[in-house]
């Protein structure tokens, strides 16, 4: 059959080559061409497929590494679109993606002096967490979304997700302390309100990073169902929270036993394909720690999706595997298909970010906001607090700088100071762009928030480091308080929890003497801990009052005062134990130690030390507070510790079995308004093995008015009461009688119930 006449036809052919023509022309004149992936109504997986249909080989290899250090180190080349954050990897702007632009932004993004940027500086992820309230994280993530925004990022690499299995760990107040329940919700929500900005989030470091001593060169050893009941388990948590573009793993070694087999983090199969991909569902990318990448062929088999910041593996050695063969096409698709979809679900594609100023008191206000709840009350004898302003005549602040700022930590989640180190740093600098063993102080004093609150008294400042010259002035004043301070860093550990006794300048300053000879002088003695995690304090027995402010971030002196003197009661609970000694501790000395003695500040691991294990078999999943129950020891503050300036009392526990309910009522029985976090745990049966401890199941944040009373119902956590069965590789919940303990803190737990689940 004839369909068209031999007129028509050319008439067609007429009209299609003028469409050619028209189309070419609107093309040179620079009119887009059809995206069938800008189409919003798709999802972000179909969305995904259409652009790697257009995408070459190399438009595909691009997506899987970064161009280099970027930033990070002063020799390194910025490439073109990069805004020489920590990372960046090009995009394909002739299909409309942009290029991915990461930047570290653990406690507030850094780097940011470099841009002429302001950054806010949030209190330490150790004490946000102590906030238990996982609104004060997700706003903490999206303070970090916003800000990263402003400045043209569209990733973050924050997120810190390691368990605080190591007190001496340099990298804690990245962490949000040692229970998987507790860190998972926080780092969850914190990531998840990096994304609600439309900024990818991210998680890390995958797996068990739980100490930096060799961090390139220790292997974790764990047994599989511990793995995944602790560390693993706060992942698990996260991801489902937030769905995070990115999982970064880690720069160690695992051995997980069984399935047994040694490898890297960033190559093991068991972590990546079978736990991260499959058992958790991960649909976003694993990105590998700056370095962590090993092999070509074998880590990207065993489930890593993009190199990190190079290329030396992920470049041409797999390009050629994929044109080979050796690895097929299906799996660079796979890689390629995580990273897109992550940027089409976080908006990234359809609403890139704007370039804007960034507002610092709003960040400041946020900041002290998340600082009023993670600023914990260790103790209060007689009621030294609230100070009140009207009646003290004279104070004492002594050392850690508190006359012009607070401490910051170090590493990748240094934060540049507005205006500069409020202390001028003469120690060793890190090589290369970024300064990230400098000691960073933010120009939050102290000093001067606390003569605002107290117009009316003499507060006067002594350094300390003269520990007689800080006694004379505290004999003479009516309240002394001490500032102490234990400065921390990625790629280091402490070698003890002991306070320093050194400066920052590598002045000595034995900060437990200065705190003994103030309180030998003043009785009315309060010591003000900035420190990255837990630390000693033979001293704890002679003062009359503790607070921990971790790092308090930009506002921190703000909240310090606040607390000082109670417009703001405290409601911060430890999100970790406090050991009396190391000798409590599962490792009473970190493991490698050997390497962390080497130099006072160690860029642990990245010599040609010999490589040691973690063994972390004998603890398994007792982390933290499990241990300590478990082994009948007493710690000096336990998990879920803190003061209140009001006292609150728990009564009528019920709990609900077919819904995992615990319902009971808390009463304010002081005279000022305050907030408890009502915490739940569980002891399981007897048949799983793990009834010599409790864990925590869930918890509630309850504010109430002096002589108020609320009844609370908690939700406890199925994963929680579960324990990991190897053999069927999923969670279960044993038949039998469950404990179920409520009270405020993990060793405080006045009301006790029992829940009977049935075969
Ligand atoms: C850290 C990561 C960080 C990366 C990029 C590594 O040294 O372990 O947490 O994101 O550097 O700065």
């Amino acid at each position: 059959m004839r369909m068209f006449s031999d007129s028509a036809k050319s008439l067609l052919l007429c009209a299609s080559t003028a469409l050619f023509f028209a189309g070419a022309s609107a093309l040179a004149q620079g009119a887009p061409p059809p995206r069938p992936w800008m189409d919003t109504s798709l999802s972000p997986d179909q969305r995904a497929d259409l652009v790697i249909k257009q995408m070459t080989l190399d438009e595909k290899m691009n997506f899987v590494h970064g161009t280099g250090w970027n930033g990070l180190r002063a020799d390194a080349a910025i490439p073109k679109g990069s805004l020489g954050g920590a990372g960046y990897v090009e995009g394909v702007p002739r299909l409309g993606i942009p290029g991915i632009n990461m930047a570290d932004s653990a406690v507030g993004v850094r780097l940011s002096a470099a841009g002429s940027h302001y950054a806010t500086l949030l209190p330490s992820v150790i004490g946000a967490a102590c906030s238990w309230d996982p609104d004060a994280l997700f706003l903490y993530g999206s303070v970090i979304g916003r800000e990263l925004r402003d400045m043209g990022y569209n990733m973050s690499i924050g997120g810190g997700m390691d368990l605080m299995r190591e007190p001496r760990n340099g990298r804690n107040f990245e962490y949000a302390g040692e229970d998987p329940l507790l860190a998972g919700t926080m780092v969850g929500k914190l990531a998840a309100g990096v994304q609600s900005n439309q900024v990818m989030g991210d998680i890390k470091h995958y797996a068990f990073n739980d100490q930096e001593t060799g961090r390139t060169i220790v292997n974790a050893i764990i047994g599989q169902r511990a793995a995944r009941e602790s560390d693993l388990l706060g992942f698990q948590i996260a991801l489902g929270i937030a769905h995070p573009a990115g999982v970064m793993c880690s720069y160690n070694k695992d051995t997980i036993t069984p399935p047994g087999g040694t490898d890297w983090s960033c190559e093991n199969d068991y972590l990546l394909n079978q736990v991260l991909k499959k058992d958790f569902d991960f649909k976003g990318f694993v990105l590998s720690d700056w370095g962590g990448t090993h092999s070509d062929v074998h880590a990207f088999t065993a489930g890593l999706d993009q190199e990190q910041p190079g290329s030396r593996y992920f470049g041409d050695p797999l390009e050629k595997a994929i044109q080979s063969g050796q690895v097929p096409m299906s799996r660079l698709d796979d890689a390629v298909h995580r990273v897109l979809r992550s940027m089409f679900a976080n908006g990234v594609i359809d609403n890139p970010p704007q370039f804007q100023e960034t507002d610092p008191f709003r960040g400041r206000d946020d900041a002290k906001h998340i600082a009023d709840e993670s600023i914990v009350l260790l103790k209060n004898a007689d009621r030294i607090l609230p100070l009140s302003a009207a009646s003290v005549k004279s104070i004492a602040i002594i050392g850690s700088h508190a006359d012009v700022g607070v401490l910051s930590g170090g590493g990748s989640a240094q934060v540049d100071a507005p205006g500069g180190n409020a202390v001028p740093f003469r120690g060793k600098k890190h090589a290369g762009g970024s300064n990230w063993m400098e000691v960073v102080y933010f120009p939050s004093s102290p000093l001067k928030e606390i003569r605002k609150d107290a117009p009316d008294a003499k507060v006067e400042y002594d350094p300390g480091i003269d520990p007689a010259a800080a006694a004379k002035l505290a004999a003479s004043s009516q309240i002394a308080i001490v500032f102490v301070n234990q400065w921390m860093s990625e790629g280091m550990d402490r070698p003890t929890s002991e306070l320093p006794v050194l400066d920052e300048n590598g002045k000595k300053v034995d900060q437990d003497a200065l705190v003994n000879a103030v309180v030998a002088a003043n009785p009315h003695t309060i010591v003000v801990l900035e420190t990255g995690g837990p630390v000693d304090m033979p001293w704890a027995d002679k003062v009359q009052g503790i607070v921990e402010a971790w790092y308090p971030g930009i506002g921190g002196a703000q909240s310090l005062a606040s607390i000082l003197f109670g417009q703001v009661d405290p409601s911060g609970r430890l999100s970790v134990t406090f050991a009396k000694s190391d000798d409590q501790l599962p490792h009473p000395q970190v493991p490698g130690l050997h390497i962390a003695a080497k130099g006072s500040l160690p860029e642990a691991g990245f010599g040609k030390e010999t490589p040691f294990d973690a063994d972390y078999t004998a603890e398994g999943a007792r982390v933290g507070y499990k241990w300590f129950e478990s082994e009948h020891k007493t710690p000096l503050f336990p998990f879920g510790f803190g003061l209140s300036y009001t006292h609150f009392e728990f009564s009528g526990l019920h709990v609900d079995a077919a819904q995992h309910t615990a319902t009971f009522t808390v009463r304010n029985a002081g005279v000022r308004t305050g907030t408890e976090i009502a915490q739940v745990y569980a002891v399981l049966p007897a048949s799983t093995g793990e009834n010599n401890y409790r864990r925590l199941v869930g918890w509630d944040r309850v504010a109430l008015k002096a002589g108020e009373s609320k009844t609370v119902t908690v939700s406890m956590n199925a994963l929680t009461l579960s324990t990991f069965d190897v053999g069927k590789n999923d969670f279960t919940m044993a038949p039998g009688d469950y404990q179920i303990l409520a009270g405020s803190s993990s060793a405080d737990t006045p009301l006790t119930a029992t829940m009977h689940v049935a075969e």
